[in-house]
Parts: C-alpha cells; structure tokens; sequence
C-alpha cells in the first residue's frame, strides 16, 4: 500500500493517542498543508472518524465499518495477495468482474471485494443470494503455473483456509462437504466457486471466489433457504467487522498457497480431513450418470473423493455432489 492516502493513515495509526500536525505529516509525506488537509477531507469521505485540533493536528478517532479498497488494504500483511484491490458497493458478480479483470491483465493476487451482488451465482448455475452488506462476496485472481487437472484442489484449498479462519477468528468449528460448501448443524455457511480459464496444458487464470454468509439473520435469507442456509452471526450470537475477516482469509490463503505450491497437497489433504463433512458415514451421492449411497472414506492425494458402497465397490469420483 504505497499511496500517499495509505502512508497518511500509516503515520496516524501508529501514533493512535497522539495529535500529528499538519507542518509534521507535509514533512514526512512530501506533500503541501493543503494537501494534507484535502486528504484528511477524503478520509472522512471513506467513514475516517478525523478529529483536527488547532495547533495540536489531527488525530483518527474512528475507523470506518464501510469497506473500501484503502480500508481492505490498510494493515494487511500479505505480500502479494490484496496488493491489487477492487471494491465495488454493487456488482453483479465479483466472479464476471474478476474475468474482465483478468482478460486485461490484472496481476496474480487480485482481490474484487463487493458489498453486493445482483446476480451472484453459485455452483451448477446456482443463484447466489448475495445481500448487501451483510456478506464477504470475493473473488480472487490467480495466476498459477501448476497443470489445469490440479485447479480443483484450490477449491479445496480454499475451503480449508475458510474453516480454519472460520474457527479462529469466530470460534466455530465448519464442515467442509466436499468438494466446496463450509456448513455448520448441516446448514450453509458458505461457497466456493473456482472458475478455470486454460490453454491446453497451462493455466491462463483462475478465478476464485468465496461468499460467506456473515452478518445474515434468519429472515433474510429468501424463505426457501432459511432452513438450509446460516451465517457467521447465527452461529455465534455476535457481528463479526467483514473487512478484518477479509483481511484475516487473505494472509491465511497466502500462507497457506505457498505452503502448497512449495510442498504440493498433502498438507492440504490433512486440513481437509480435520474438517471433513460425515467422513466415514453413509451418505447419498449423485453425479450425471447416477447416484447410490455410499460411505466417505476420504480425499485421495489429488483432492478427489473416495466413497465406497454397500458391496464393496471403491469408486474415486472428480465430479459429484454429495447430497444434504
Ligand atoms: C456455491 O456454493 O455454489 C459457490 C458459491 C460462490 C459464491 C461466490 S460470492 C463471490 C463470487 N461471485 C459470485 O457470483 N459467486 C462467488
């Protein structure tokens, strides 16, 4: 975060308690008094609580609950993943602004944050329901040089850095139901959508995305999923701030990706494990060609699904849906 605005807020937080004249931050940011002022005015804009006391300065009493790209990025500690963010209050969905992006060369690492989506979409062409507000909807651009065939297990990758997030940062433990929901009790916390763009045998992009359901209360959910659907603040009784859980996903998915370019999945494979939903139990699953109940004996060491039936019969599926 290198923008002038970015080293403003630098300076003002590092020294919480305590007025910076105006004469001190012209000096350390290079800019003229009025400069310094019309950028404390553009804070305010952005949700900056900034008091300004004469012949003392300015101090930031409050930081903004509004996300913002300067408000995602402000304090987050990743080396490349957010270094490029775009936040948008309405988009249709993060996932078509991500393509776009990367069709114009966004890096690797770019997030595209919205505080609401008109036609999020899930899964198998599912709708998204994406309130305002209220969720994470996020899409990540990756530009990976592993082979296409291993991209599915970003998906899993992905969910793992969620649950993890999910139980240190709030205190609950999810359930990832392979290969992309994070449930608790059996209801939706949240989804993950990676979407491949590749040429023959290299990746040109991934888009990953994330919706997380957090500060939803029941009634807002459409009435057909209520009963299927959950968030963060059902779970544990309390409002989680969205922007410092973003910030929390972002430095775990770069830990945790390099973790897996550098040492492959097996670490991965692990998480997975820990949080892997009825492992071991019966379950009914479907695929396009049928669907039989069979038990979950686990992930393979791709990331694919390994169930075994009522006979006997181990099948290893890369395309299945387990159902609720
Ligand atoms: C699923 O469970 O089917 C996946 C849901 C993925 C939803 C996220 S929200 C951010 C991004 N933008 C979208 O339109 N979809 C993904």
């Amino acid at each position: 975060m290198e923008s002038t605005r970015a080293k403003l807020i630098d300076v003002l937080s590092s020294n919480p308690d305590q007025y910076i004249s105006g004469q001190l931050l012209s000096e350390k940011l290079n800019i003229s008094r009025p400069a310094v002022w019309k950028h404390m005015k553009e804070l305010e804009k952005d949700g900056y609580e900034v008091e300004a006391v004469p012949r003392k300065g300015y101090r930031i009493v409050s930081y903004p609950d509004k996300l913002s790209t300067n408000t995602l990025q402000w304090g987050l500690d990743t080396d490349w993943l957010g270094q490029n963010v775009i936040h948008k209050p309405s988009v249709s969905s993060t996932q078509i602004l991500a393509h776009q992006q990367a069709q114009e060369d966004a890096p690797h690492g770019t997030v595209i944050v919205a505080d609401e989506q008109t036609k999020g979409r899930g899964r198998l062409n599912r709708t998204w329901h994406s309130q305002k507000g209220d969720g994470i909807w996020m899409s990540i651009i990756l530009r990976p040089t592993f082979e296409p065939h291993r991209s599915p297990q970003i998906t899993l990758l992905a969910a793992t850095v969620l649950a993890e997030v999910f139980k240190r940062h709030c205190g609950i433990k999810p359930q990832i139901k392979w290969p992309n929901d994070l449930l608790t009790d059996g209801k939706k916390l949240a989804g993950i959508l990676t979407e491949l763009q590749a040429e023959q045998d290299q990746i040109t992009y991934i888009v990953l995305g994330m919706g997380i359901n957090v500060n939803h209360d029941r009634d807002v959910f459409p009435e057909d999923i209520q009963n299927q659907a959950t968030s963060i603040k059902q779970e544990t009784g309390e409002s989680w701030a969205i922007g410092a859980l973003i910030q929390d996903i972002l430095q775990t998915f770069e830990k945790r990706y390099e973790e897996f370019i550098e040492e492959g999945f097996s670490k991965v494979k692990l998480r997975w494990e820990a949080f892997g939903y009825r492992l071991g139990e019966i379950v009914d699953i479907k695929t396009h060609q049928r669907s039989w109940s069979a038990r979950i004996l686990g992930i393979e060491h791709d990331g694919a699904l390994k169930v075994c039936d009522e006979d006997g019969q181990v099948d290893i599926l890369y395309s299945a849906e387990i159902q609720w």
